[in-house]
């Protein structure tokens, strides 16, 4: 069972902006991507940089370290294959912003092979 954790309220992220929460030891970054709100690790899977001050290209973020793109939305990387970046469902619930912690979204290649398991 996934732990919902309230991180902000609806409405205080404009669209390209991005916000940093500490949860449980956890950094996640929380970004508005064309009025969508998305939550990724803040932690690159390359090397461990800190995501959170990459530049956003629509909705591709650029790690500050060494330039990988990952999209904010999949938390895949550009291109084929490779990396990606851990990235968590986000409701809006009374008013408040809510990521689900314990339940990472698939990136769409593990969504693919779960489905075709079934
Ligand atoms: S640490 Fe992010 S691209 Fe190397």
């Amino acid at each position: 069972m996934s732990r919902r954790i309230v991180v902000g309220v609806a409405g205080e992220l404009a669209p390209g902006q991005r916000k940093l929460a500490f949860i449980d030891g956890r950094s996640i970054v929380l970004f508005n991507i064309e009025g969508s709100l998305h939550a990724i690790d803040n932690t690159c899977p390359h090397n461990g940089a800190a995501l959170s001050s990459g530049q956003l290209e629509g909705c591709m973020l650029r790690c500050p370290a060494h330039g990988l793109r990952f999209d904010v939305r999949t938390g895949c990387m550009a291109g084929t294959g490779g990396l990606s970046v851990t990235t968590f469902p986000v409701d809006i619930v009374d008013s408040k912003v809510v990521v689900s912690l314990d339940a990472p979204n698939p990136t769409p290649s593990q969504a693919r092979a779960g489905s075709a398991a079934t």
